[in-house]
């Protein structure tokens, strides 16, 4: 616990020890400390350039903030928790360093606009390395469609058997999903790019401050048009976590199938021993953790969603020490997302495997061919409908006769209606099934293989 001394000379006692503990962020928000100081050093130049401090003040403490990058870069800086916070701990540490002319540092500025500024640079930062994280994974999903591309996985609604499918139409399906991730994070990433320094507590300041010269040092494409806004918006940690949760979801989805394949009752993947752990007590068992962490790891992620809007929804302007609390769900959240892109990439590049022929075995012992067989009726000018009923009725007599549809005799297909051929079989056949689905974005093989033609230029072009 703290032995916190008096906040400043308006005060007459010191906080309680406790209290001290309670209000500190330290412990924590000592992962913004490269920010913080990249944040300031920009200040310090403004400061410099506006003429409010010399050039040469403006000088050491620049430097001097470099120091401290050093000392912490090799651990040499700890700061404790009786420096409350970093913004508090890095101004200490320079004015040990440099002497007085650090206690101009904070000149024209407030933690309130500080803080926000070094959440946004460092958020801006781990955006650009979770929007790689999934490009990654998309390579990696991209790798596996192009050899599965006629592998056929049969393909489900309601989680009935329903239709057929690419293996690789299902797992573009996800390159998809996160290719609109990638893209919601570029969108969000616009409004985390936006400067609130210079912005004071809350009003601005009375210094004649260059908030577009802080700016443009720290790489902001622009900056708070309102200074009340400016401290108090966490809009942008709102659509952050909001990006991440549908990361989360769809990376869970992914992990459910993944968990059900490699089911006994499924066989479809295998998990690999890299991935894969085992029971303490079941010596057969074989546990597909990975997909089961990233599924359960996404709670956490929607919570910190809506912590972050129940701490924004009753909050009067402007800042407010609730805000406090952004932290570290946005933290978890980013180290999580982060883990879960990870381990997904590691576990599709090496820690499962298709079973191509049990997939086959699969699509061939099922009725999922059956609205081919009405297809079928509908393209010699049989209502699409009443087609529909005719092959119902042949799926509940197969049904109770233990037989599959292509069992059926060429004289049984003309009892059931005379417009059938021969081709009949092979228009049920699995692979026509799913060649047959040519429509723009199905999973016929032509589209497929368009599909990953498209898919390959995104992952060469996007930036
Ligand atoms: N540690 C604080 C936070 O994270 C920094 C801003 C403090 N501002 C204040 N007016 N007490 O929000």
């Amino acid at each position: 616990m703290v032995q916190a001394k008096k906040w400043s000379p308006r005060f007459d006692s010191p906080l309680h020890p406790q209290i001290a503990d309670f209000n500190a962020s330290i412990s924590f928000d000592i992962a913004l400390i490269e920010y913080d100081i990249t944040g300031s050093q920009a200040h310090a130049k403004m400061l410099a350039k506006t003429g409010i401090i010399s050039a040469d003040e403006g000088e050491q403490l620049v430097s001097g903030l470099e120091q401290i990058r050093q000392e912490y870069r090799s651990g040499t800086f700890k700061p404790g928790i009786d420096a409350e916070d970093v913004h508090f701990a890095v101004e200490r540490r320079l004015t040990e360093i440099v002497g007085d002319v650090g206690k101009k540092l904070h000149t024209a500025r407030s933690r309130n606009d500080q803080v926000g500024t070094d959440t946004r640079l460092y958020l801006r930062e781990q955006i650009g390395q979770i929007r790689n994280l999934i490009r990654d994974f998309q390579g990696v999903l991209l790798e596996i469609a192009e050899v599965h591309v006629e592998t056929l996985i049969p393909g489900y609604t309601h989680l009935q058997r329903a239709q057929p499918i690419s293996l690789a139409h299902h797992l573009l399906a996800y390159f998809q999903m996160l290719k609109r991730d990638w893209e919601r994070l570029g969108d969000v990433l616009k409004r985390v790019n936006i400067s609130p320094l210079g912005c004071g507590a809350l009003a601005g300041t009375t210094f004649a401050i260059d908030r577009h010269y802080s700016a443009e040092l720290l790489g902001f494409a622009d900056i708070y048009a309102n200074s009340l806004d400016g401290v108090s918006d966490r809009d942008f940690v709102v659509e952050f976590l909001a990006a991440a949760s549908l990361i989360m979801v769809h990376l869970s989805r992914l992990a459910e199938e993944v968990i059900f394949w490699s089911a006994e009752e499924f066989r479809f993947v295998r998990l690999q021993d890299s991935c894969a752990t085992g029971s303490s007590i079941m010596p057969q068992k074989k546990n597909p953790d990975v997909p089961e962490l990233v599924r359960g790891k996404t709670g956490r992620v929607f919570g910190h969603l809506q912590a972050m809007l129940v701490v924004m929804k009753g909050l009067p302007l402007a800042y407010n020490k609730d805000l406090q609390e952004d932290k570290e769900g946005l933290f978890d959240t980013v180290k999580t997302v982060q883990a879960c892109l990870q381990a997904m990439t590691i576990l599709f590049h090496e820690g499962i495997e298709f079973c191509p022929q049990r997939l086959q075995q699969a699509v061939a012992e099922d009725f999922s061919n059956a609205t081919d067989v009405a297809d079928y009726l509908a393209n010699k000018g049989v209502p699409f409908r009443e087609a529909y009923n005719l092959v119902g009725q042949v799926v509940q007599t197969s049904l109770a006769a233990g037989k599959l549809l292509k069992d059926l005799t060429i004289v049984e297909w003309k009892n059931i209606h005379p417009a059938f051929e021969e081709d009949i079989y092979q228009a049920i056949s699995p692979r026509q099934v799913v060649a047959a689905r040519n429509s723009y974005g199905g999973t016929g093989f032509n589209q497929v293989r368009e599909a990953l033609q498209k898919a390959r230029d995104f992952l060469q072009t996007a930036d």
